[in-house]
């Protein structure tokens, strides 16, 4: 087979009587043999199982596991052609959309390596490892190069802890401290030696704090975050604050913005000096009571955070916004929360995806009222297939 370009999930696109195969492990241009592993109607997905003329961007990956786990689609090409095919998969996706708009940008990252705030491992028979990309076979690693270097030397003492089965959590604040979430049948031992020499936080077993605290200190530019070990932060730190960065251009003085989705407040405190005043609506209690706290711990007073699902509480609001940011799951916006924007008509709404396909499904959906004015893309998830996307929408129709 022949590659002729990546998918919008990294994976070789070839022809095959008139169907379209999507081949893992095949980089464009190449020419490969490859044995099918799923096929359906309109598509056959393919393994690579020899690679007959190699493409020039083609090199040794970083990692021992990159056969077995899966987890890294880009680290067969250096970080600079691993941009350059991201953005390449991203303009196709756009394209084929009929999404139109200027060049766009991918900002790299600060770090390619060393660049995750956390990691969730599986443990089996004492050993810790991932399960393998789309199954539930057990990978067993001895460390991970995109964790941050704190956890990578965490790992080296994994066995001090002394589980056996089970999931552990390990997440990393700007401070280098770790907070571990372990779910286990055994309980962890807690070694005073442990605890100190990786500046151990907290460790939560079974949900239960068993040591110290359950929330982490996280300092972005100048805002400090306590986040609870069940609360999302963003898993690159360095490029969460260039995001906030880039959107703090679309805000005036007399804005009042919703933030969907807004997690601990990351992003409404960011702006909040900036604006009128914000408002936050996220599903996660622990990640409101957060928010909330925050807002006190950076002195800041015209936020206010709300709990409920988006496509419930949204409607309820008798607020009127003039601009929103939505940061969705990969699922991105439900249907309803679509409907109520279109009502509610806000100037600009601000789109943090971490989906390129939910992302254009919903511009589609947004297209009669609202135009493009700026796409940017944000390599938060260096090696992986993963890339970060925030599009500004500006509303496009005189009411
Ligand atoms: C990608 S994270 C973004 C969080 C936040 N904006 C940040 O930067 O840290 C998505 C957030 O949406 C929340 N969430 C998921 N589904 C939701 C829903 N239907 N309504 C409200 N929040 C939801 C999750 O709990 C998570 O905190």
């Amino acid at each position: 087979m022949k590659i002729e370009k990546l998918d919008y999930e990294g994976r070789g696109i070839t022809h095959q009587n008139g169907k379209v195969c999507f081949v893992k492990n095949a980089l464009p241009n190449e020419e490969i043999e490859a044995t099918l592993v799923k096929e359906t109607k309109r598509f056959s997905v393919y393994e690579t199982t020899k690679i007959v003329k190699e493409s020039k961007m083609r090199k040794s990956s970083f990692c021992p596991y990159r056969a077995l786990c899966g987890g890294c689609t880009f680290d067969i090409v250096s970080y600079e052609n691993s941009l350059k095919l991201k953005k390449e998969m991203l303009t196709d996706l756009f394209k084929q959309n009929q999404i139109i708009f200027e060049e766009f940008e991918i900002e790299k990252s600060p770090k390619d390596l060393g660049y995750r705030n956390k990691i969730s491992l599986k443990i089996q028979n004492g050993a810790f490892g991932y399960f393998k990309e789309e199954t539930h076979a057990f990978v067993k690693i001895q460390n991970c190069f995109l964790a941050d270097d704190s956890i990578q030397n965490f790992l080296k003492d994994f066995s001090l802890l002394h589980v056996k089965e089970g999931n552990l959590t390990i997440k990393v604040n700007t401070n280098k401290e770790l907070l571990l979430i372990i779910e286990s049948k055994e309980k962890p031992k807690i070694e005073k030696s442990l605890i100190e020499k990786h500046k151990i936080a907290g460790i939560i077993w079974n949900q239960k704090c068993v040591y110290n605290s359950p929330f982490l200190f996280i300092r972005i530019n100048h805002l400090l975050y306590k986040v609870h070990a069940e609360s999302f932060f963003q898993v690159n730190y360095a490029i969460a604050s260039k995001i906030s960065e880039e959107i703090l251009k679309y805000f005036r003085k007399d804005d009042t913005v919703f933030d969907l989705y807004c997690g601990v407040g990351y992003f409404s405190l960011q702006i909040a000096s900036k604006v009128k005043q914000v408002l936050g609506i996220e599903l996660n209690q622990k990640a409101i009571i957060n928010a909330n706290y925050n807002a006190s711990l950076n002195q800041i007073s015209n936020v206010s955070f709300h709990v409920g699902k988006v496509e419930e509480t949204l409607r309820k609001i008798p607020i009127k916004a003039s601009k929103v940011i939505v940061d969705p799951p990969r699922s991105g916006l439900h249907k309803e929360v679509i409907k109520v924007l279109k009502e509610k008509r806000p100037e600009k709404i601000i789109y943090i995806s971490c989906n390129p396909k939910t992302l254009v499904r919903d511009i589609l959906a947004l297209k009669d009222i609202y135009k493009i004015e700026k796409i940017k893309a944000y390599d938060m998830f260096p090696y992986t297939k993963h890339v970060e996307c925030v599009c500004v929408l500006e509303f496009d129709k005189p009411l």
